[in-house]
Formats: C-alpha cells, sequence, structure tokens
C-alpha cells in the first residue's frame, strides 16, 4: 500500500485562528522582551507607525528608510481574515526597475538569518498566481542570487518565505526583489535575525546556505514554532499528527547540548519530542517529493540531524544514515537527553531524490528516533561588492543631487547587469572588489554646487557632468586618477583652482568647461566648444609627451639629413677611445658599406632608424644610428655599450658591434627575421600568432626584462617596453630590444631625454606624474603589450571612440564577457581557463600605482603557471558556450513533506506523514 500526502496549500480559517490562539497562549507561557538587534519589517505598512506583533510579541516596523522607490498595497478584502500572521496583509509592490533593494543595517562579519515572506492575496485584482501565465521574480542576497519566488499555480492565500544564513559583507545586508519580466516582484515581510557567530560553523563570508525544511518531531500542537521559544527566531514546521506505525515521543526533562556545543542552540523544547516507529520497523525515512519542474539533480544540499534519546529507560538503539545510497554516519547512538547534531563539516550533498534514510542496525534493539532536522540549499556568493569606498562616495553623490534614478539601488556594480545607469565599473580583476571607473551624469538634472565625493573616489577616471545646472566655483582637489573631467555647458564660475589647471597643463586631465560663466573670458583650449579631436581625447598623458617626440622626431630628421648629404664629415670625426670590449667596431664607411647606404630603413624609433644591413660573411644584421641633439649629452654612450656587452639573455637582442664617431653613434645587432610583435599582432591576416605562441612570446619577453630588472646590477630600465620593440627570431622566440639605450642618455638631461623614453600608450602614468623611474615603469608598459598580445588592439583606440587600451578592456568586460576581448583573429581558439588569468595579469601591471604592480619575477612566475603553455591537444572554447548561464544555480521548487517507514519485511511500506496538515497549510518552506 501507498499512501503519499501531499500538501498543496489551502487553508480553513477556523484552523487558523485556533493556532494563533495557540500562539497567544504559548507567548504567554514564554514571554520575554524580543530579542536585542532584530529587525522586523512589515512591508507596504500603510499607517506609519510601528506596532507590537500580538503572536511574537516583536516589534515590525513599516518600510521607511530601508528602500527606495514600491508602492504600498494590501491584499484583497477577500483574505483579510486569513493570514497567518500580520504582516502579511500589506505589500510592498515593486512595478518599476529590474531591481529594488532593501538595505538592513547589519555589523560587517556578523552572522544573520534573513527572511523574506510573500502572500500575493490577489493584491492587484490580477489574480496573477492562476492566470496560466508565470509569476516568479528573483531573490538577490547582497550581490549574489539567493533564490526565486515562484508563486505559479499557488493559491492567493499562500504565504511563501525564504530563509538565508549569512554573513553580513559591509556594514549593511541587502536582500533585492528582481524583476525577471514574469510578474511584479513583492514582498510582505522582512526580518534580520542576528546569530551567534558560533553557529552554523560553515557559513562564511563566501558561503551561504538558504532554508529548504525546517522540521521539529513529536506531537505539538502549534504548527510553527519560532520566537520566543527559538530566540533566534528560526522558523520550524512541525509534523505531530503520527498514526500507526509512527510513534512521538515527549519528555519533560530538559535535553541540553554540551559545554561548548553551541553550534545550533537548539532550544529544549524542541529536542524534548521526537519520531520513532513501530519496534516491527526498521527504518525511517525522511524524504521530498519536489515539484517537477525543479532540477534537484544540480542541488547542494547540506542536511542536519538533530538526536536526542528521550526514552526514559536506557534503550540501545543504533542507526546508520544514508544519503542516496551513501553512508553519512554509521552505527550512531543517541546521548539521553543531550542534544547530538550530525553534519557533515559544510560538506554539500548531492541527493536528487532528496531523501534520507536512518536505518536500524543489526545489533540495535530499537528502531531509530529523530527530534528535529534542518536541511539547506548552497548559495555561493561568489559576486564581489562594489569597493565599499566607492559605494560610500556614490551614495554621498546620490544623496547631494536627491537622485532619484530607479536603478541606482543596492550595489553601484554588482552584480554586473545590474549596475547602477551611467556608471561604467572595472570588474577585471577577479579576487578584488569592482570599483567605479566612469560616471556619466550628463543632462540629469543637478543642481548645486559640485560634489566633492567624486574628487575623493581613487579609481575614478572619467566624470561627465556635462549639461546640468551646476553652480558656484570648482572646488579647489587633488585629483587622483582623473582623466576626464567634463563640466560644460553648466553655470560654474572661476577661477579655476591651481591643482586642477596644473594637471590639464601637465596634459595629465582632459578638461572642458566650455559652456560656463567661467569661459566668459578664458581663450584656454578647455573653454573652447569646437569638436575635439581624437589625439587630445586620449586617456593618457600624452600631450607633452607626443609634442616632445615631434620635437625630437623633427631633430633626428634633422641630423639624419645632414648625415646623408655630407657624410664625409663623419668619416673625419672617428673617435680615437675604442671600447675594452668583445665588440667589433664598425667605421662609418663600413656602416655605411653593410647597409647599401642606408637604404633599407627597418624600423623608426625615439632613438633613432634602423636600417637592414648585411655583413661581409652574408649574417644579416639590424643597425640601429643613434641620434643626438649634441654629441656632449652622449657621454654615457661608451660605457653603456660596455654594459650593453655584457648583457646576455636569450629573450634579449644581441649586441653584435657599435660604431662611434662625433656625429653619430650606431649599433649592430642579430637581424631578426620574422620582424616585430606589433607587425605580427596587427599586421596583415595572411598570419596570426595563435594562443600558444602568444603566451609563449609574453614569457619570452617577460623573461627578458626579468633579467634586465633583476639579474643586473644596477637595474636596467628599458623605459620603451612595447610590441615594436619585441622581435621575433626565425622560430618564433620574443627578443626584447632598445633595451637599456635610456640609460646611454643620462637622465638629468633635458626633459626631451626623459619624454623620449616612453610611447603613447605606454606610459607609466605615475612615472609622468613623479618622474620616478622605476622597474615598474617597465612592468606597466608590459601590461600593455600583454593586453594588446590578447586583444590585438593597439594601446590606444580611436575608433569609434579613443580608448585607452586598458578602459577598452574594462568596458569590454562590463559590457559582455571576457571573452569579448579575445582578438578575433583566434577564432575562439585559446585556453579559456588561462584566459582569466592572463587578463588579471595584465591589468594588475597596469595599476596606477607602481607599488600595486607586480614585479617581473612575478610576472614570470604567474605566466609560467598558466595551464601548459604548449598543449599536446589544443583546447578549443567557444566563447559563448563558456559564459555560465544564471539560471543553472536556480530553479527548484516547492516540496512537500513525506516521512515513511520501511518495513523490514520485503513489501515496503510508505506513509504518507504530514495527514492534515495539507488541509490547513497556507504556508511553504519556500
Ligand atoms: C491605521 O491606524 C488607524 C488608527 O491608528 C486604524 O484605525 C486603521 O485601521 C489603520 N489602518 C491600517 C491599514 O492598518
Ligand atoms: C554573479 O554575477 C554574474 C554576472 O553579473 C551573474 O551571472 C551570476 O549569476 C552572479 N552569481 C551569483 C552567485 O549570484
Ligand atoms: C507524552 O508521552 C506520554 C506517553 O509516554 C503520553 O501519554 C502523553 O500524551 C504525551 N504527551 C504529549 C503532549 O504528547
Ligand atoms: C537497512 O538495514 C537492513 C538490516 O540491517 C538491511 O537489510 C537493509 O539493506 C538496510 N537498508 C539500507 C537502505 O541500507
Ligand atoms: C529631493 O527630491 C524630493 C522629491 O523628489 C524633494 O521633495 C526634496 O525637496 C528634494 N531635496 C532637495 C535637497 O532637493
Ligand atoms: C537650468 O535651470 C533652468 C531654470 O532654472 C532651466 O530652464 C534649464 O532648462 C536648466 N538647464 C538644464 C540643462 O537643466
Ligand atoms: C514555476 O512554477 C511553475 C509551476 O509549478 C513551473 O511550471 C515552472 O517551471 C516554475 N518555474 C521556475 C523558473 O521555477
Amino acid at each position: 500500500m501507498v499512501i503519499n500526502f501531499i500538501c498543496w496549500p489551502s487553508t480553513k480559517p477556523a484552523r487558523i485562528l485556533a493556532l494563533l490562539l495557540n500562539l497567544v497562549t504559548m507567548i504567554q507561557v514564554h514571554g520575554q522582551p524580543p530579542s536585542s538587534g532584530f529587525i522586523s519589517i512589515d512591508c507596504g505598512l500603510r499607517n506609519s507607525s510601528s506596532y507590537n506583533d500580538s503572536a511574537t510579541g516583536l516589534r515590525f516596523d513599516p518600510d521607511d528608510g530601508y528602500v527606495e522607490g514600491g508602492m504600498r498595497k494590501q491584499i484583497s478584502q477577500k483574505f483579510m481574515a486569513d493570514p497567518f500572521n500580520e504582516q502579511q496583509k500589506t505589500l510592498m509592490s515593486f512595478p518599476d526597475g529590474s531591481r529594488n533593494c532593501y538595505t538592513l543595517p547589519s555589523t560587517i562579519g556578523k552572522k544573520y538569518l534573513v527572511r523574506a515572506t510573500f502572500t500575493y492575496g490577489n493584491y492587484d485584482g490580477l489574480n496573477k498566481s492562476r492566470d496560466g501565465s508565470l509569476f516568479l521574480f528573483g531573490l538577490h542576497i547582497g550581490v549574489n542570487s539567493w533564490d526565486m519566488v515562484n508563486l505559479t499555480n499557488w493559491g492567493a492565500r499562500t504565504m511563501v518565505w525564504n530563509e538565508v544564513l549569512t554573513v553580513a559583507p559591509s556594514n549593511s545586508v541587502s536582500v533585492c526583489l528582481v524583476n525577471l519580466g514574469s510578474g511584479i516582484p513583492f514582498i510582505s515581510s522582512l526580518e534580520l535575525r542576528p546569530l551567534e557567530d558560533t553557529m552554523y560553523p560553515f557559513v562564511n563570508t563566501s558561503v551561504s546556505i538558504s532554508h529548504l525544511h525546517r522540521i521539529r518531531f513529536g506531537n505539538v500542537a502549534d504548527f510553527m514554532t519560532r520566537y520566543p521559544t527559538d530566540k533566534y527566531d528560526r522558523f520550524w514546521g512541525n509534523d505531530s499528527t503520527a498514526d500507526y506505525p509512527w510513534m512521538n515521543l515527549n519528555t519533560t526533562n530538559k535535553v541540553a547540548s554540551l559545554p561548548g556545543n553551541n553550534f545550533f542552540n537548539i532550544p529544549s523544547v524542541i529536542m524534548q519530542n521526537a519520531l520513532t516507529i513501530d519496534m516491527n520497523y526498521s527504518t525511517l525515512s525522511l524524504s521530498w517529493t519536489a515539484n517537477p519542474s525543479l532540477d534537484t539533480k544540480s542541488l547542494r544540499l547540506l542536511p542536519i540531524f538533530h538526536f536526542a534519546e528521550i526514552n526514559g529507560s536506557n534503550p540501545n538503539r543504533r542507526f546508520n544514515i544514508y544519503s542516496a545510497g551513501e553512508l553519512l554516519f554509521s552505527d550512531f547512538s543517541p546521548s539521553r537527553f543531550q542534544v547530538d547534531s550530525l553534519h557533515q563539516n559544510g560538506r554539500f550533498l548531492l541527493n536528487p531524490d532528496i531523501s534520507f534514510l536512518l536505518n536500524k542496525t543489526g545489533s540495535s534493539t530499537l528502531p531509530p528516533l529523530i527530534n528535529a532536522f534542518e536541511l539547506y540549499i548552497l548559495v555561493r556568493m561568489d559576486n564581489l561588492t562594489t569597493d565599499s569606498d566607492d559605494v560610500n562616495y556614490m551614495k554621498e553623490v546620490k544623496n547631494h543631487y536627491n537622485l532619484t534614478r530607479i536603478n541606482w539601488n543596492g550595489d553601484p556594480c554588482s552584480p554586473r547587469e545590474y549596475s547602477w545607469e551611467g556608471l561604467t565599473c572595472d570588474y577585471s580583476k577577479s579576487n578584488q572588489n569592482p570599483r567605479v571607473v566612469s560616471v556619466n551624469l550628463s543632462a540629469s538634472g543637478l543642481k548645486g554646487g559640485l560634489a566633492v565625493s567624486f574628487m575623493n573616489m581613487v579609481s575614478l577616471e572619467n566624470l561627465d557632468l556635462s549639461h546640468n545646472n551646476l553652480t558656484g566655483s570648482i572646488p579647489d582637489y587633488e585629483l587622483r586618477s582623473l582623466k576626464i573631467l567634463n563640466l560644460s555647458n553648466n553655470q560654474l564660475v572661476g577661477p579655476i583652482p591651481h591643482s586642477i589647471l596644473r594637471r590639464f597643463q601637465a596634459g595629465l586631465l582632459d578638461l572642458r568647461l566650455e559652456g560656463n560663466p567661467i569661459c566668459s573670458n578664458v581663450k584656454d583650449t578647455y573653454c573652447s566648444n569646437k569638436k575635439k579631436n581624437t589625439i587630445q581625447t586620449m586617456l593618457i598623458a600624452v600631450t607633452v609627451p607626443v609634442v616632445s617626440l615631434l620635437v625630437l622626431m623633427y631633430i633626428i630628421w634633422k641630423l639624419c639629413l645632414k648625415g646623408k648629404s655630407d657624410h664625409v664629415d663623419y668619416a673625419m670625426y672617428e673617435e680615437e677611445t675604442s671600447l675594452h670590449v668583445d665588440l667589433r667596431r664598425f667605421t662609418y664607411v663600413e656602416l655605411k658599406l653593410i647597409t647599401n647606404d642606408f637604404q633599407s630603413i627597418i624600423g623608426k624609433g625615439g632613438f633613432g632608424i634602423v636600417y637592414h644591413g648585411k655583413l661581409e660573411n652574408d649574417d644579416e644584421v639590424a643597425v640601429k644610428v643613434l641620434m643626438e641633439t649634441s654629441i656632449e649629452e652622449s657621454t654615457d654612450f661608451l660605457p653603456e655599450v660596455e654594459t650593453l656587452s655584457k648583457v646576455h639573455h636569450k629573450n634579449l637582442v644581441k649586441l653584435k658591434g657599435y660604431c662611434q664617431n662625433k656625429k653619430c653613434l650606431a649599433l649592430i645587432y642579430d637581424f631578426m627575421s620574422r620582424g616585430n610583435l606589433q607587425q605580427l599582432i596587427r599586421g596583415g591576416d595572411d598570419y596570426s600568432l595563435n594562443w600558444e605562441q602568444r603566451l609563449h612570446i609574453a614569457l619570452d619577453a617577460a623573461q627578458g626584462l626579468e633579467y634586465l630588472h633583476e639579474s643586473c646590477t644596477p637595474s636596467i630600465v628599458h623605459r620603451d617596453v612595447k610590441t615594436p620593440n619585441i622581435l621575433l627570431d626565425k622560430n618564433l622566440v620574443g627578443i626584447i630590444s632598445d633595451f637599456g639605450l635610456s640609460r646611454a642618455f643620462n637622465d638629468a638631461h633635458t626633459h626631451i631625454s626623459t619624454v623620449a623614453a616612453g610611447t603613447l600608450g605606454y606610459l607609466d602614468p605615475e612615472y609622468h606624474a613623479t618622474f620616478q623611474l622605476t622597474v615598474k615603469t617597465d612592468v606597466y608598459s608590459f601590461g600593455i603589450v600583454l593586453l594588446e598580445i590578447i586583444t590585438g588592439q593597439p594601446p590606444v583606440l580611436m575608433e569609434p571612440q579613443t580608448f585607452h587600451l586598458p578602459n577598452w578592456v574594462r568596458h569590454k568586460i562590463a559590457m559582455g564577457s571576457i571573452h569579448d576581448i579575445v582578438d578575433k583573429r583566434l577564432l575562439d581558439q585559446y585556453d579559456a581557463s588561462s584566459l582569466q588569468s592572463v587578463v588579471d595579469l595584465a591589468m594588475n601591471c597596469v595599476e596606477n600605482t607602481a607599488i600595486h604592480r607586480p614585479t617581473m619575477t612575478e610576472v614570470v612566475s604567474r605566466l609560467k603557471e598558466l595551464p601548459p603553455v604548449v598543449s599536446s591537444e589544443k583546447m578549443s572554447v567557444s566563447a559563448s558556450t563558456c559564459s555560465m548561464n544564471p539560471m543553472d544555480a536556480e530553479i527548484r521548487r516547492q516540496f512537500q513533506l513525506t516521512i515513511s517507514g520501511v518495513r523490514t519485511e520485503e513489501n515496503s511500506f510508505r506513509f504518507g506523514y504530514t495527514g492534515g496538515m495539507s488541509e490547513l497549510i497556507p504556508l511553504s518552506g519556500r
């Protein structure tokens, strides 16, 4: 015989009333003051005054101050008499916005139970839960998805609740309702209950658990036990109508936990009752019938069994506990009048049938018993909240301008798809909190003075407040990382603070002020409203270097012109001194000969022109002719050549010889037949590097730089790391060139020599702000190279919008997925698992502040850690299949409880144990 009771909800008002009476009685018995730290919100409460709940004695408050927006509603008159509690009578509905969040004050790092309840009550008269269409919405705990509230096909009076045990990530915990396009989200009540830090030890900042079931057993009158019986206000459902072969046990003896066992703090009253089966049976089975729409295969379950032997005599009761055939606990014997809570230290189980067996062992005389049971589902807290400073600054801004934008709600950047409108966030570092890099509040009707919070945001690079009604003057603030400040078309008056002007003049800030009173008598470029050319909008400090580079190029051009016209002069200037190095010294005439009169130019750089040449033995060489403004400045040249002659590394270009005369200095290197990395990455479509080759070359270059930084004393700073300076030999081995030349020119000399050491797009912003040259300057440039290797894009993109490559990467990742940044020429043939690590590494290298960048040694080891760079079988991943389906962790539904006993005999006997409850419970645990 198989009897299965399924408790689809419906209600009988008379029973509810009885129940409430019971609860009231209980309060009188156990009455005690509300626990401190409880936050209880009766959502949608119209009378904006708090009240004490008659059943629990807890004070419930209206929503004010916890949520913005929303509409106060009450359930239809028809259901007013039914609700399990007062809080179900009103609700807050959120027709606007895709995400609406309640923010509850909390203590960072503390553990809480958060419970939300939902009673639809046909408040909108649309009969949404029974009109045949889907009626569901999402629930987030902070920036992570918690569950889905699926009210499809449920009676309007059903109360559904969700509970999560979580650790507060900051000084607030937020609960967000997410509109999934299948009905308007609403909420009836929201409760926050502090737990002891010792409780539920497996709950931590990255793991929360969502309640699936919490039941107490035995013959108990109240069908729901909560506060004040449970001082943490956990909801304990109850199954009390036991028919044969079920047996209820009870005791009046106190059932205590062992001192020091405070993981669960189950009230003694709950442990004083238990359920067992007749002696003729051996197996007690706890199982739940899941809604068929629920994918139970993917659920990660965490069961907690609470046992205490409450039989008066001294019984022999031993049993095994199984989950999906796996023996969880063997030969367990409950202690007398003492709580034993069995769990597997936070191990989550797969158990598609959601059933657990308690099986009497051979030596046991009594069948199993159970006092209480909890079942949770894993909620991963993988998504990080926005950097807390940024959050606070953004909140200040929001208050300052009284912004009522609907989606400026909850966390500013996270999760990505619900980030605040107008913000661009940087998610590129997977283990760091997202940061705000750009804020666009153009034409947002802002009034009043400039909000100073913006100026304090460390990562903000782009601020657009144009076309508003901002008044007053610009406050004098030390800007941090701001690169674009657009204040055009406001009512701002002068003067422009010195700190801002200085950054503008240094080319570190793109400032726009046109259309402000401040510009009435200023003629500077920041006040001209002509369309700016794209170069000017470049995000990085390029203005000054560009000008300087042009000057330098002009000088080089002049000198070379001169050199070509009257090279005879040069011949007369051959220097007497010779180096004590094992290098061939060339004369100018020899150079002319091997380069075929400087016919074939293979490159141009900040230091001169590179010609192709062929030695007498047909060895191909690259001849780099260095030009100087005046030869006196090159006093460091020879010592430097001496140094370079000692630098030997497989990833550094080899110096074969040099030439020195009064007007022209030259270095002769091995010729690299595959050209440079820039040509290969962005050259024609005929040849493109594959993913392994790219990573190989990155590692080669990194090792070359590491050698310069770490193995040379003093360290050699390259100063002009860029893809054109990474050459490739015939085997595609990456070889760094042009190193050390910067040191051939004394730092102190002129600012031209300083500025020349760097190329547009690769410039370390800190170096250009401070002119402090360190090895980290190379690390920055290397980061840009790495990004070019991944994306195939130039360091500065012009179309359709000017973008510095790191920002472009952030932007792309923010708008889509990390796979969107990968060079299309790779045709999705890359190892997806290494992509995130490489991007992380690159973004780490291009940190604004040098100290946050890794050293080259670290870079090398991180590149080496990547999955085998050359894999025997190439991994191929298509970008689209890689992005996680956000619904994966979702979709489990209401469960019905059946508890069955299995007879020792062959014919098994399943007994739906929930009897009358299916008739009266308007509640559902989820
Ligand atoms: C609001 O409060 C008044 C009196 O305080 C009461 O009469 C009224 O029923 C309350 N309304 C609601 C919706 O609770
Ligand atoms: C984290 O965020 C991503 C993208 O914003 C989302 O797809 C994912 O579901 C989130 N993860 C969790 C656990 O909420
Ligand atoms: C407690 O158990 C005894 C038998 O052991 C039974 O007579 C009594 O009715 C039970 N009390 C309750 C409240 O179930
Ligand atoms: C329960 O125990 C009995 C006897 O010890 C055994 O025959 C049976 O296979 C067990 N059932 C399970 C599911 O382990
Ligand atoms: C903010 O906006 C609200 C309504 O949108 C208005 O009542 C309030 O006066 C505004 N506050 C300020 C400081 O502008
Ligand atoms: C600025 O305010 C004036 C009235 O005070 C209004 O007419 C104008 O449209 C506002 N300008 C912007 C850009 O909001
Ligand atoms: C919601 O519940 C309905 C009815 O049980 C079911 O058909 C549907 O698949 C569920 N949807 C989700 C997303 O859980």
